[in-house]
């Protein structure tokens, strides 16, 4: 009898921890007796034209991976449901559909985010055999405590937030750092509260200039008995802040197949309307994709083994259309499958009520 196949393959922004957990999917995969099969290039290596080239992966191939950031499966932004571009947009799902079964697939481990998921959820309907991962530094799917890359993701941007504090203090700047978060301020959020940002700004509570402006003042404002007191700011904004009255500052007016406008910009933004209109001087730096790059850390790297062993038991017990899910981070945490159409149907945000002070733009200095 033929050894049982199943498929691995990662959608949407690469993350660190997705090469851990599709090393954990062989791993497991091999303990019952069942072949893993790398898919390139997310839900494109599906389709007609490049589902014939696929990486049998084995123990052996895998072994290190656990240290890889990115994905060596490479991935794409593909949407087999409106492929192409403008006016010739096209469902080529049946393609995905066929050749799921011509290449033998009994099971399909998708690792992606809300784009990736939402295909792996309407395939899923479509009778596909099809078990979800969740991946993405913005860490705004629901039904799940964790995403992988996220824990990684912060720590690279909390250590800039806390690098660009010496260069702002030495200079007597406000230092803007802009970071990746379309819709959700996860990591503006935990970022900036860790590196020390006096001000972040987050998708989900449009700023007041004018606010920023007088807090800027309120810490800048000179001591002339004491010049130790604090002589610059630092600024955390998520790509998807925006002003009050005002919208998302994009980089170009180009969607892709999912519908996303490529944001960018308001960071270069904000400091110019500093420098221009406040005594204050300001720099900005877009910290754009790097903050998604490097090894994994080693929460991604546990909740990456937790999640690739789990997606195969998932496959085991046929458990199609769901998601592997955790609540808590490891050590401390549970693992169980949720339904994919519930981690998608809406967008996990940062808790405003309970975490952000929406008159300071910080964390609030309240938790009971
Ligand atoms: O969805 C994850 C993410 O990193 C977003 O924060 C960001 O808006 C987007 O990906 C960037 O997309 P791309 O990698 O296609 O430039």
């Amino acid at each position: 009898m033929a050894k049982q196949r199943i498929g691995v393959l990662t959608g949407g922004g690469d993350a660190p921890g997705l090469n851990p957990a599709i090393r954990a999917v062989v791993y497991r995969a091999a303990d019952e007796g069942i072949e893993t099969v790398g898919i390139y290039d997310g839900w494109e290596g599906l389709l007609d034209g490049f589902a014939d080239q696929t990486w049998t992966l084995d123990i052996p191939t895998v072994r290190t991976w656990d240290r890889d950031g990115g994905t060596n499966l490479g991935s794409s932004r593909t949407n087999p449901f409106k492929r192409g571009n403008g006016a010739t947009r096209s469902d080529d799902s049946g393609q995905v559909l066929r050749n799921i079964e011509k290449l033998g697939l009994e099971g399909l481990v998708a690792i992606g985010g809300e784009d990736t998921l939402g295909v792996a959820k309407k395939l899923a309907d479509a009778g596909a055999p099809v078990v979800g991962i969740p991946k993405t530094i913005d860490k705004d799917l629901s039904a799940t405590d964790y995403t992988l890359g996220f824990d990684t993701s912060v720590r690279t941007v909390a250590e800039i937030v806390e690098r660009s504090r010496t260069p702002a203090g030495s200079h007597h700047w406000v230092q803007v750092v802009e970071v990746m978060g379309r819709h959700a301020g996860h990591l503006a959020f935990w970022a900036g509260l860790a590196g020390g940002a006096y001000l972040t700004l987050i998708p989900e509570h449009p700023f007041d200039f004018e606010r920023v402006k007088a807090l800027l003042d309120e810490r800048l404002a000179p001591n002339p008995s004491d010049r130790r007191i604090p002589r610059y700011a630092v600024i955390v904004a998520a790509e998807g802040a925006m002003p009050r009255g005002g919208k998302e500052i994009t980089v170009d007016a180009q969607v892709d197949e999912f519908g996303h406008v490529r944001l960018g910009g308001v960071g270069a933004w904000l400091a110019e309307r500093i420098r221009t209109e406040t005594v204050h001087d300001a720099r900005a730096v877009a910290l754009g994709h790097p903050q998604r790059g490097g090894p994994p850390s080693p929460t991604d790297r546990h909740m990456g083994w937790l999640f690739g062993v789990a997606a195969v038991e998932a496959i085991v017990r046929r458990a199609w259309g769901k998601m592997v899910s955790a609540r808590g981070i490891a050590p401390a945490c549970d693992i169980s499958l949720v339904a994919l159409a519930d981690a998608v149907v809406r967008l996990n945000l940062v808790d405003v009520p309970r975490y952000y002070d929406t008159d300071r733009y910080q964390a609030k200095r309240r938790v009971l």
